[in-house]
Order: structure tokens, then C-alpha cells, then sequence
């Protein structure tokens, strides 16, 4: 891949239309104007970024907690299933470019979408722990309360292909994921009140729009129909920095469903290092991604248990360090016994749930007993490296069904929280519950969900080539 990358990813694309580039699998790099001034990063330490993570990721897993099982959810049926009648014609696959959001000091992954007609830029949380892909927006006379000063806005008004789903359609009354039941008219718009357990909420109306995507030969297309939220209020933490969420989620609504079925049945991502600059990017790719070799990659199954949804998740078989595989029970691996592994683009650190943490973390500790140890809250095992530099960081392996193996490169669970201070970058959750496989632990690895033939395959990779 060539060196240029994106120099202001994520904000004020307003030249990319304009640009007719991006060729196959990811070799296609675009220089766009600057438009609004980063974020102040250096006033923020980088122990401050990580205390943030902790914060966001705590109240996430209680989200998750919250959602599993208890979520006001109804799995949608499959409704509207011809709806995304992709222009593919010639192309298999799409991309669309990913980066790390820790320039605006978060943990989440972000990615560039393209939404209405004519097309509205945004840049969108992509996280494989949603259903519905939402902006934030101003519907009539409505307008975005809480949605931030001098965030963008989706204009439905400017879009000729928005198109409100009514609250008195069988979708709205059936298949629509938190779902009013409040119709003043028939005509009126479906609208949805997204709550999780940390009280963030998107309050807005569903709506079908088309999404604008960039195909690998090289051509622009049209993804219709999509359900897509309008969100119009919005309150919490969860989803401050970015314009919405794009849903990668297992579900018949999700964008990752309604993309996949017209190409190829997979989608697959690379997250580049989680401190990596914003001018570092890499792809989120739905069909083929030529940068997936199936003799490197390590392949296991995909599992889309419906109570975990809409997260996908993975049968672990144990986790070793130096070669020493831990005492882990097995009940902690079993979605049947109130356990079970989730792989979440949403969380950053690793949660396990008690049993698994005491085990991992007292493997590594006893290993590194040797290097001085500091107090950084809210960690439990941080270490001065400064003077514990020649010190060797264990291997940890997670070991997943089948004969795949997890090999995460050591910045990944000893994580730098300041300079010349590691800690280890795991994170308790209650037993019984669901443990999560964050995207640190996920980092420089290209991750490829074959939701065709439920597979998931991984291999190393700087997500940069
Ligand atoms: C699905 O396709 C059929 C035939 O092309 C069409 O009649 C129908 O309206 C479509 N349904 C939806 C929800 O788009
Ligand atoms: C990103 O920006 C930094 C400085 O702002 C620069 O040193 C680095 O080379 C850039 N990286 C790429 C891949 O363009
Ligand atoms: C780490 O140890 C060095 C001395 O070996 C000391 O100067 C430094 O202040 C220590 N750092 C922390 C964060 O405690």
C-alpha cells in the first residue's frame, strides 16, 4: 500500500465525492482538506485516554450485561428482504476507510459513511455490538438536542431518497428493535427509544435511506433501502465523539446483514494500533478482502447465539501463558451455562468475567513479580518499566475452538498507560456473566466475519499494507 495515508480522515470530506479512486482491496489512499482543527490531544495524557477507556468500557459491559437476556428486543423477522438492491453489478466487494478514534480520546474504532441522496459525510462508530445504524439528526422540526455543538447533522430534508418508515407498518410494529408503540397517526414516523442500563439514549425515527459506497472496481454505488435511525436526541456518554453508530451487529436490520447479502456473504476489519494517529487508517471491507490469506489465517467458528445477540461470539477453549494453560472452568466458555465470549469492536480492554480474570492476571503478575510496581487507578497491576525494560512480557494465548490459536502481540494485554508504565490491561466482570474480547486485544489483526458460513478467520497484520 502506498505510504500516503488519509490526512484528516474523519472530518470535512466534503473533495472525496469529487475523487473517483478507491481500486481493490485497500490500496487506494486519498489526501482531503482539513476542515475543522483536531482536538486539543496533547492537553490529554495518555493515562487520562486509558482512564477514559476504563470508564467507557465499564459502562458498556453493564450495557451488555443489561442487554443480554433483558433487552427490550424483538428479533426482527426477516423483513424487507429484497430491500437493499445493491448496484454491485461488476464488484464483490466495498470499503470503507476505519481508524482509531483515540484522537478524540475513545476507545472506538471509526469509520467514513456516506448517507442519502445526495450524500451526507459522516463518520460513524462501527460497532459489531449494534443492530441499527443511527446518525444524529434533524427531523422537521425537530432538532438534535444534546448532539453537541458543531457536529454534524444528517438533513433527511436534503435527502431525496429518506423515506420514514410509518408507525403503523407491520416493520414498525414487528421487526424494529425498541420500537414505540406511540402511532398519533398512521402516517406518522416509527420511532424508537434506544435506552442502555448506563442511561445513554438515541431517541429519534427509523427511516429506509441509501448509503453511498465505493466499490473495489473502482465505481461508485448505491446501497437502497437500508434501515437507518434518525436520531434526533441523544443523551450519555457512549456515543459523544462520533456523528452515530454503523450496526455490524448479527440481526436482520443490521447494515452488516443488509451488505453482506449482496456481497459475499463476510465482512472483515483490521484494527490498527488503538494509539495510532487519525492520519492511520485502515478498512472495514464487505465481500472478499484480498488481504485475507485463507492459508495464514486461523479459522474458527462464528457463533450467532441468539441470546447473545446482536453480538457474535466465539467458543473459547482456555487461555495459557508461557505455555501454561490456566484453570479456567469450563462453564466460563459456555453460553449454555450463563458464560460465553463475546468479540465486541465497541469495548476496548479485555473483560473477563472473575474466574477467568483471577487466573490471567495472577499468571502474569506472579511472572513480572520481579518489575517495581506503581498505583494506577483504576488498575490493579501496573509496573515501572523504566526500570523494568529488559524485562519479557509472557505470552498469552487465547485458544479458540477448532485449532485456532489467539496470539496477541504483548502491547495488547500489557498495555502503556504513561510513558515507561504498563499495566495489565484486563478488565473483572461478575461471574456468572459474558466475558469480551475488546478491540486492544484485537488490534493488528485483520478479523474477517463470514456470516455466510459462520466462520471466523484472523491473521496478523500491521492493517497498514
Ligand atoms: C421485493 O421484491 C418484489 C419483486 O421485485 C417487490 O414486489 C416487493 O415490493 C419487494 N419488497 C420490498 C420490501 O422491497
Ligand atoms: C502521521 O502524522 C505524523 C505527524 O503528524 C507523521 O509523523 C506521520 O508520518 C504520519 N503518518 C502517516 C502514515 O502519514
Ligand atoms: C521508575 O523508577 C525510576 C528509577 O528506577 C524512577 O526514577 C521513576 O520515578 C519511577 N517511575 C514511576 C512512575 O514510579
Amino acid at each position: 500500500m502506498p505510504p500516503l495515508l488519509l490526512l484528516s480522515l474523519l472530518i470535512g470530506f466534503d473533495a472525496l465525492l469529487a475523487v473517483p479512486a478507491i481500486a481493490k482491496s485497500h490500496s487506494t489512499s486519498l489526501r482531503v482538506p482539513l476542515h475543522r482543527s483536531p482536538p486539543p490531544l496533547a492537553a490529554v495524557t495518555r493515562l487520562d485516554y486509558v482512564r477514559e477507556l476504563v470508564k467507557s468500557d465499564h459502562l458498556r459491559q453493564r450495557m451488555i450485561s443489561g442487554t443480554i437476556g433483558g433487552r427490550r428486543y424483538r428479533q426482527p423477522r426477516r423483513a424487507c428482504e429484497n430491500a437493499t438492491t445493491a448496484v454491485a453489478a461488476a464488484a464483490e466487494s466495498f470499503a470503507m476507510p476505519l481508524t482509531s478514534g483515540a484522537y478524540t480520546h475513545t476507545g472506538q474504532y471509526f469509520v467514513r459513511f456516506r448517507l442519502g441522496t445526495p450524500a451526507q459525510r459522516f463518520v460513524l462508530v462501527a460497532d459489531t455490538g449494534s443492530d441499527l445504524t443511527w446518525v444524529k439528526c434533524g427531523f422537521g422540526p425537530r432538532r438534535c438536542r444534546l448532539c453537541g455543538g458543531g457536529q454534524r447533522l444528517f438533513r433527511p430534508e436534503k435527502s431525496v431518497s429518506f423515506d420514514p418508515i410509518r408507525c403503523s407498518s407491520n416493520m414498525c410494529k414487528t421487526s424494529l428493535p425498541f420500537s414505540l408503540t406511540t402511532c398519533p397517526s398512521p402516517a406518522s414516523p416509527c420511532a424508537y427509544n434506544y435506552g442502555y442500563s448506563d442511561g445513554s439514549t438515541a431517541r429519534g425515527i427509523f427511516a429506509t435511506e441509501s448509503v453511498t459506497v465505493m466499490l473495489s472496481n473502482g465505481q461508485k454505488a448505491k446501497l437502497k433501502g437500508l434501515i437507518v435511525g434518525c436520531t434526533s436526541s441523544f443523551a450519555g456518554s457512549s456515543f459523544r465523539s462520533s456523528d452515530g453508530v454503523l450496526g455490524l451487529g448479527h440481526s436482520g436490520i443490521s447494515f452488516a446483514s443488509r451488505a453482506t447479502a449482496s456481497f459475499g456473504g463476510r465482512f472483515s476489519y483490521c484494527l490498527v494500533d488503538h494509539l495510532s494517529p487519525r492520519n492511520v487508517s485502515s478498512y472495514l471491507t464487505f465481500g472478499p478482502n484480498g488481504a485475507l490469506f485463507p492459508s495464514m489465517a486461523r479459522q474458527t467458528e462464528l457463533l450467532m447465539e441468539p441470546r447473545l445477540a446482536p453480538f457474535y461470539s466465539v467458543g473459547v477453549s482456555g487461555i495459557s501463558v508461557d505455555g501454561e494453560v490456566l484453570k479456567i472452568p469450563m462453564s466460563v466458555w459456555d453460553v449454555g451455562r450463563r458464560g460465553g465470549a463475546i468479540l465486541d469492536s465497541g469495548t476496548s480492554l479485555t473483560v473477563l468475567v472473575e474466574p477467568a480474570y483471577e487466573a490471567v492476571v495472577s499468571a502474569l503478575s506472579r511472572r513480572l513479580a520481579g518489575v517495581p510496581r506503581v498505583d494506577v487507578d483504576p488498575f490493579e497491576y501496573c509496573y515501572n518499566w523504566t526500570a523494568g525494560a529488559r524485562v519479557r512480557i509472557p505470552k498469552l494465548v487465547v485458544h479458540l475452538q477448532g485449532p485456532a490459536r489467539l496470539e496477541p502481540p504483548a502491547k495488547s494485554y500489557v498495555i502503556d498507560v504513561a510513558d515507561g508504565v504498563k499495566c495489565v490491561g484486563f478488565a473483572s466482570a461478575p461471574w456468572p456473566g459474558v466475558s469480551t474480547i475488546g478491540n486492544i486485544l484485537q488490534q493488528e489483526h485483520l478479523w474477517e466475519f463470514d456470516i455466510k458460513n459462520r466462520r471466523l478467520r484472523f491473521q496478523r497484520s500491521t492493517c497498514t499494507r
